[in-house]
């Protein structure tokens, strides 16, 4: 594997800063953020008015506690423009993410807030162990998803050679990989499984592939995952954060050196962890609601966004800004099962213990009676196919499960390639129970 050691990443300013000056930073901002989205934003004037706050009501970085906070239903609520905080003008690109159900969100940002993004992203291929020079193969979707054009503009900020891929499309990503040779690849650790079976279909050695980092996210993904490509293809991965909300990817990046959990960009973006149930505000090492307030952006200011997704703030350690710890799950995709709470990512880690299955999943919630049944689908892998080997594997997996997470699934292990592939963002549970009345 790469010595990152040898590749020094250089720094912004920022990340070395103390403590209290990059408190003093944000309390700033974030004075700042809060008038510009008062004064400019109808649904922050009243929500803040309605909750007897006020911008100037800020004194120190815990007042924040007293304000609103925003839901994606807000966003929806105002669909699509209303929550924008300039001119429609001065709005050069806008996002939005689909959404299984109801109207997409919908973001806009301002020019100076695409350079803020692309420096972000810039700053997150660094701490990968990205540099100047480097080709980076940007598998992410291109379009209103925020993954293909916030990697593009990052990159492109880092001084890297950008191939703009976007998603699908499978044989000619491998064909181009191993022809332009890049260094880095961008693109969600789902995909990058298909991307293996591409190369092993083909005859071809990933591990003479010359990528030497991933830069893999927007879905969760668990550590097991990441040994079982970083041992796949000789390289680095290391996980990246983001919403479409909040900005795209780049939020938050994992350092390359240590691998333990995403360092937060501060400066650009406040993190809180909320009790889900009370809204209370938890300490750090709490596990809880990851919620933000943007200190930077122009063009879509968000207070206290409620993301759904479950983590904790971790002290700083390859760089002094907090931690947030790998993402397990969102309260979306917790599924509970006879009082138990899963999440799909559990059912991962379990899943690559075992020798003769392979890591495409997806996992299926029925109703038999009264009861939920989880039936986990897996596939074997060319070495363990046949039928016995098959049912000795789905026993083990199921053994594991009720062992670890306490409860009892049903597993079905198909022959390789019987799981339909991700293209991008990997849907990993279907919910087949009968909807409620
Ligand atoms: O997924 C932005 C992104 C693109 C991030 C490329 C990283 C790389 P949305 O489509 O708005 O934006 O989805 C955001 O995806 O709230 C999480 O639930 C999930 N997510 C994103 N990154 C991670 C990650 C992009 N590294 C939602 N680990 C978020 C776990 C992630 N979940």
């Amino acid at each position: 594997m790469l010595d990152i050691a040898e590749r020094g990443a250089s720094l912004d300013p920022i990340e070395t800063a103390s403590q209290s000056d990059l408190a003093a930073l944000q309390l700033e901002r974030m004075r700042w953020s809060l008038t510009h989205a008062y004064e400019n934003v109808k649904f922050y004037k009243d929500s803040f008015d309605e909750a007897g706050v006020h911008p100037d009501d800020l004194q120190d970085l815990s007042d924040l506690a007293k304000f609103p906070f925003t839901t994606k239903q807000d966003l929806r609520d105002h669909y699509p423009f209303g929550m924008f905080a300039v001119p429609r003008e001065e709005i050069c690109r806008i996002h939005a993410s689909s959404g299984t159900t109801g109207k997409p969100t919908v973001v806009g940002y301002t020019k100076k807030d695409i350079e803020t993004w692309a420096s972000v992203v810039a700053r997150s291929i660094r701490a990968a162990g990205g540099k100047a020079g480097d080709k980076v193969h940007i598998a992410y979707g291109y379009g209103l998803f925020t993954g293909g054009l916030g990697a593009h503009y990052g990159a492109e900020a880092a001084g890297c050679t950008v191939i703009p891929m976007s998603g699908g499309m499978t044989e000619r990503q491998v064909r181009l990989i191993e022809d332009f040779k890049p260094e880095i690849i961008m693109v969600t650790p789902s995909y990058m499984l298909s991307i293996l079976d591409e190369y092993r279909k083909e005859g071809l050695d990933p591990r003479k592939s010359s990528i030497k980092i991933g830069i893999f996210g927007a879905e969760p993904w668990t550590n097991s995952m990441r040994e079982e490509i970083e041992q796949a293809f000789d390289m680095h991965a290391v996980d990246i954060y983001g919403l479409s909300e909040v900005m795209g990817p780049g939020v938050a990046q994992e350092c390359v050196e240590t691998k333990d959990g995403l360092h937060i960009w501060e400066d650009h973006f406040y993190p809180e962890i909320i009790d889900p149930v009370t809204g209370d505000v938890l300490p750090d090492g709490s596990e809880g609601e990851l919620v933000f307030t943007t200190l930077t952006k122009e063009g879509l200011p968000i207070i206290r966004y409620r993301t759904r997704d479950l983590t904790r703030l971790l002290p700083g350690t390859a760089r002094k800004m907090r931690r947030m710890e790998k993402i397990t799950g969102r309260s979306d995709d917790m599924m509970i099962v006879r009082g138990v709470n899963v999440f799909p990512t559990q059912i991962e880690e379990q899943m690559l213990r075992c020798e003769g299955l392979s890591p495409h999943y997806q996992i299926e919630l029925r109703r038999e009676g009264r009861m939920d049944k989880l039936m986990v689908n897996v596939e074997a892998t060319e070495a363990a196919q046949n039928e016995a080997e098959r049912k000795a594997s789905a026993k083990e997996l199921a053994v594991h499960v009720k062992n670890n997470i306490g409860i009892s699934v049903g597993v079905d292990v198909g022959l390789p390639n019987s799981i339909e592939r991700s293209q991008g963002k990997a849907k990993r549970v279907v919910d087949l129970r009968p909807k409620e009345e």
